[in-house]
């Protein structure tokens, strides 16, 4: 019998479920780069290897564990993940968003993405925090790619990816914490090079403000199946040709780092919003 990708669903949410032991969790967050640190903030924490889970991967990645951490948030249930299948390791889009199909399938109805990305805007330096208001998908993949899933549509509406109400609560949260925010259009792209200036001037001409390799079919396959999406990107540095620097992972990774605390307080908050 062949095997489908709803069968892999399903093997990977029996599993996850299975080890939760009666946790339900309302909130999903995919920790990106440099965020990791955010799993130590949980309440009674479920650690679950990716190696536990049928369908998961290892992260190839420096700055990704690999383990999903479920427990409490700001009073809320909350599971995380620590660590993506990034399509630029060789994974397909339906891989790279399996963890999403998973979240949905145990009745999260939040999906907040997290993602270090290059700052196309001039006024977006190095450190900022960008809300992400809407996205360009130009991997050239989709995870809705072939057969339609149970609870997916073929033809998804995209006009309001990124939830305006969650965007509100973000603000107001930023504002509470006295943090800055901003917010623009976020471009994925495959990877795993760092742009061409070309590529970036490309870019900015399409309306994109920041750039990156994730976060798109993270946010396709949340709306499939109705879950309201949240996304913010730690702009890790200015994208290529804007400044003079080379590209490179460790300064992402260093940038990302230094403003880990700031974002870990502002999703803490968003999520503690949504408890009341
Ligand atoms: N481009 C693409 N992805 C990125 C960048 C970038 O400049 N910075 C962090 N992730």
């Amino acid at each position: 019998m062949s095997t489908t990708h709803a069968d892999a669903v399903t093997r990977a949410a029996d599993t996850v479920r299975a080890a939760l032991g009666g946790l339900q969790p309302r909130v999903a967050i995919v920790l990106g780069s440099g965020l990791g640190q955010l799993t130590d903030r949980v309440t009674n924490p479920v650690r679950i290897p990716y190696g536990a889970v049928p369908g998961f991967h290892l992260p190839t990645v420096p700055g990704h564990q690999g383990e999903l951490v479920a427990g409490g948030l700001g009073g809320v249930p909350v599971i995380m993940q620590s660590g993506r299948f990034h399509m630029y390791e060789g994974h397909t889009a339906q891989v790279s968003a399996l963890p999403t199909r998973v979240f949905a399938t145990l009745g999260a109805d939040t999906l907040i993405v997290t993602n270090a990305a290059g700052g196309i805007r001039r006024a977006f330096g190095p450190g900022t925090l960008m809300l992400i208001s809407d996205h360009l998908n130009l991997t050239g993949r989709n995870p809705l790619e072939g057969e339609v899933l149970l609870g997916e549509t073929r033809f998804p509406d995209m006009t309001v990816a990124y939830d305006a109400g969650l965007r509100a609560l973000a603000h107001l949260v930023a504002i509470k914490q006295g943090t800055a925010l901003a917010e623009g259009v976020y471009a994925a792209l495959l990877g795993p090079t760092y742009e061409t200036p070309a590529e970036i001037r490309m870019l900015e001409r399409l309306g994109a403000d920041a750039v990156g390799m994730s976060t798109a079919p993270e946010t396709i396959v949340a709306r499939a199946r109705g879950m309201r999406v949240l996304g913010i990107s730690t702009i890790t540095n200015a994208a290529a040709g804007i400044s003079h620097e080379l590209m490179s992972h460790a300064d992402v990774m260093d940038v990302a780092n230094r403003v880990a605390d700031k974002l870990a307080n502002l999703v803490t908050g968003v999520v503690e919003g949504l408890s009341s």
